[in-house]
């Protein structure tokens, strides 16, 4: 479904994300914590592809089929 491979995101040259690595392969519900300021919000800008990584690949895969097929 979702797949991150040693993302670095971030504003302008302020890089907040350092290397995240992540996999969700199956429907479920997730949480993302961490204090203010940890990176959550750009974690999600991100995966939605409002930011774009400054290196490393967010892939979504089979999500037509995932959202059709719950
Ligand atoms: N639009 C932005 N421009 C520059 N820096 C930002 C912007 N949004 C957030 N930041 C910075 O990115 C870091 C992480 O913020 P954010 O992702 O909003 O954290 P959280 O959602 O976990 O509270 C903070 O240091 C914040 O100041
Ligand atoms: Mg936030």
């Amino acid at each position: 479904m979702l797949k991150l491979d040693n993302v670095n995101s971030g504003y302008g040259r302020n890089e907040i994300l350092h290397s995240i690595s992540l996999e969700i392969s199956r429907p479920a519900i997730y949480v993302v914590l961490g204090p203010n300021g940890a990176g959550k919000t750009t974690l999600f800008r991100t995966v939605a592809g409002v930011l774009k990584p400054m290196s490393g690949k967010v892939t979504w895969t089979d999500r037509t089929s995932t959202l059709k097929g719950g």
